[in-house]
């Protein structure tokens, strides 16, 4: 009790710190705001990219250099390292009022060490490896001069063709809201100003996963239901957890340019969610409102993006070049401007970069940060834990490592590029552990050999004979298939999301071996792949693993990790099929029977269910779901209720299991999906040992975003489901809701 209250007085008495502190803060940007001059204003929202600064000279580099000494610079993006950081912000400290630049940059999945992509990642479902990643990407890009990263990327998607799946969790409202926090918490730590955090921006606000037919930058039409209840939650959790800024996106939402709405700037975010940061712009967003056809020209993108709220230009040069005579003009009023700098120097002030600007920019601390070992060891654990075992035949993996002879085939086998993935900024890319480096060296006694019958992209058949050579001299084969690094991301939407090149007739080849395949498949999304499904005797999903992939690959195929990985998002078995998500409704025809769809809400040509569902995931052992209870059948409002059941580990080995709780509301106001997601846990147990597991459902548990556009939970019953997976339910019960 006493220990009780002595926390309860540490806490009350940071609070007052933390205040008295964000006052003082407040002060400072106000003494400096008085001296600065509208055109000095401007220049703080205006946001440069340095990409040329480590190019070529060339005229425009010098108009840059001239700017940032003129004061008319806020933050540069891509300029790295210490050096470079360096020498960019002594130019600012030449300004007359001399305020130290950001240094910002897209550090999605570490820094030199290259962690998982965010969607493999996600398949973890750890919050604490997750958090630790975001925590080492961080302490790195921070000890190289970095102050800001632009992520988490919180975009719920639910369309592989986008290529940006890659970069998010995937199509979980619930389990991408955790993952933005963890994220949030890793990218900053608890407080702004540590050098080993930067600033978190969570984006792209708002929608932009949904880009119609998956196809990046197109519109966006949807509900308020949706918004609500689907895609803005993870931005909230975002915002929660204290994201120092937003950045907003380059689609349109129902018909306004999100850069350009205040509904969603100003409404939601600056007015019903409180958000002190700031919102950036994503890259020339402002611009784009004129090619849109929601601005006439530059200037007007300027006054409509600043009026709805967006704080920073990012390489548009609409506000540097509009923004001082749209405020003389009246278009734009003063107190607006003001806000937008002020939210900006709140920020350079918390960071500490009024203090020391170069704080970020310490050499010795770039050399040892950088050169730090342990980092492997969490990319090493995370890929782990990232990897998703689909199918495992005759329980084939994990291999032994008795005197077997083991083939490794495939394009990208022996590839380090492909292990990382996009978006990676300086990636120690001859360190990167390729899947046969790292099978040969867990190989122990079994003999390993290798060929790569194709090139990534696989274009060309004519090392296949070699290969299947190769392979039929072995036990059996592992065959390293998928996309290349550079098919997913920004910009690299795809129609057709099968193997690429000639890989499956590859599969094929070596599968008339009649030895047994294991598949290792690479890819920054869910790819469809119906014949390696049909017929490999085991797929392991491996994303694109980072730099310990191999390891991490390895480890699993051997059973020294055994994988507890589950899908962040669905497979689904033809391109047809999508948008496809678990949360689906069940519409007045549903699919009981696959045998008999004639007039069902389904496709005549497909099996109706996904390839692999939402929560899919395979271990080496075996996990037994039993004894479910409710603490009451019934609920009121206000009450919280306690779901109960016994996991047991049936199998040999010790394994995690990832447990997930589903829900139904059977009759609404508003009809509700099939199943949410509202709960999970990760429990590791050794063989033989049984562990009871609790949910705690509460009113927000049953809360939905209903047709009066408000969050509540409606009375009535609710079907509540535990499993393994959204198509793998173990164990049922109704709660009902009452008045
Ligand atoms: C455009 C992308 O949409 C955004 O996510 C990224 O942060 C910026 N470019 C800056 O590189």
């Amino acid at each position: 009790m006493k220990t009780k209250y002595i926390a309860a007085a540490i806490g009350a008495a940071f609070a007052l710190c933390a205040q008295a502190q964000d006052a003082q803060i407040d002060r400072k940007v106000a003494d400096l705001m008085k001296q600065m001059t509208v055109a000095e204003k401007v220049g703080q929202l205006h946001q440069l990219s340095g990409r040329q600064f480590t190019g070529p000279t060339s005229s425009a580099y010098a108009d840059k250099l001239a700017d940032i000494r003129a004061g008319k610079v806020g933050s540069m993006l891509n300029v790295t390292g210490v050096a470079d950081t360096r020498e960019i912000q002594a130019l600012a400290l030449q300004s007359r009022l001399k305020i130290p630049l950001l240094f910002s940059l897209d550090v999605i999945h570490g820094y030199k060490t290259v962690f998982p992509v965010p969607l493999g990642e996600a398949a973890s479902w750890d919050m604490e490896a997750i958090e630790l990643s975001a925590h080492i990407a961080a302490r790195e890009a921070a000890a190289a001069g970095i102050h800001w990263t632009f992520a988490p990327m919180v975009d719920v998607a639910r369309d592989p063709r986008w290529g940006r799946v890659m970069e998010g969790a995937g199509e979980d409202t619930y389990l991408g809201s955790q993952i933005a926090v963890a994220r949030v918490h890793g990218f900053q730590g608890r407080k702004l100003g540590a050098t080993d955090s930067v600033m978190a921006t969570a984006k792209h606000f708002a929608a932009y996963g949904a880009a119609i037919a998956g196809r990046d930058y197109n519109a966006v039409d949807m509900s308020e239901q949706q918004l609500h209840e689907v895609y803005l939650p993870p931005f909230k959790a975002a915002a929660d957890a204290g994201a120092a800024t937003f950045m907003n996106s380059f689609n349109t939402l129902n018909g306004i340019p999100a850069t350009g709405s205040a509904v969603l700037q100003r409404d939601i975010l600056k007015g019903a969610w409180k958000y002190k940061g700031f919102v950036v712009s994503d890259w020339g967003s402002v611009r784009e409102m004129v090619p849109h056809g929601y601005a006439a020209d530059l200037s007007d993108a300027a006054v409509k993006a600043i009026n709805a709220g967006s704080d920073m230009d990012m390489e548009g040069y609409a506000y540097t070049q509009h923004l001082e005579a749209a405020v003389k003009a009246g278009k734009v009023k003063m107190a607006t401007l003001d806000d937008a700098v002020r939210r900006i120097l709140t920020k350079k002030f918390e960071l500490g970069l009024f203090d020391d600007p170069y704080r970020y920019s310490d050499a010795a601390r770039e050399k040892a940060v950088l050169g730090d070992q342990s980092h492997r060891a969490a990319a090493l654990d995370v890929a782990q834990k990232s990897i998703v075992l689909l199918k495992n035949e005759n329980k084939l993996l994990p291999l032994s490592r008795d005197s077997k002879r083991i083939a490794v085939i495939g394009p990208l086998a022996d590839s380090q590029r492909d292990l990382e993935g996009g978006w990676v900024v300086q990636g120690d890319r001859a360190r990167v552990v390729s899947i046969v480096e790292g099978i040969r060296s867990h190989a122990g006694k079994a003999e390993i050999s290798y060929a790569q019958a194709c090139a990534p992209g696989c274009a060309s058949s004519a090392g296949f004979a070699e290969a299947v050579a190769t392979a039929s001299r072995a036990d059996v084969i592992v065959l390293a298939v998928g996309e290349t690094w550079d098919m997913s991301g920004e910009a690299k939407s795809r129609t057709d999301i099968t193997l690429p090149g000639q890989q499956e007739a590859l599969f094929d080849a070596l599968k008339a071996t009649g030895k047994p395949v294991v598949v290792v498949m690479l890819a920054g999304r869910p790819l469809v792949f119906n014949t390696v499904a049909d017929k490999a005797d085991a797929i392991v999903y491996a994303w694109f693993p980072g730099s310990e992939g191999g390891n991490a690959v390895a480890n699993v195929l051997f059973g020294d990790y055994n994988p507890s990985g589950k899908l962040p998002i669905t497979f689904p078995r033809g391109v047809g099929q999508i948008p496809l998500s678990y949360a689906q409704y069940n519409t007045g025809r549903p699919v009981t029977d696959e045998k008999n769809v004639v007039y069902k809400s389904a496709y005549i040509d497909s099996v109706n269910t996904p390839r692999y569902a939402f929560g899919h995931g395979l271990s080496y052992t075996d996990f037994k779901y039993a004894g479910l209870t409710l603490s009451s059948p019934t609920m009121a409002q206000g009450q919280k209720v306690t779901l109960s059941f016994d996991l047991a580990n049936s199998g040999k080995v010790a394994g995690t299991e990832i447990v997930q709780m589903y829900l139904r509301d059977m009759v609404s106001s508003v009809v509700r999906p099939v199943k949410e997601l509202k709960g999970f846990q990760k429990v590791h147990l050794k063989p033989g040992e049984t562990r009871r597991v609790s949910f705690t459902i509460d009113r927000d548990t049953l809360s939905f975003f209903n047709s009066q556009l408000k969050w509540g939970a409606e009375a009535g019953d609710f079907k509540l489901m535990i499993g393994s997976a959204s198509d793998d339910i173990r164990l049922e019960t109704t709660l009902k809701l009452t008045q």
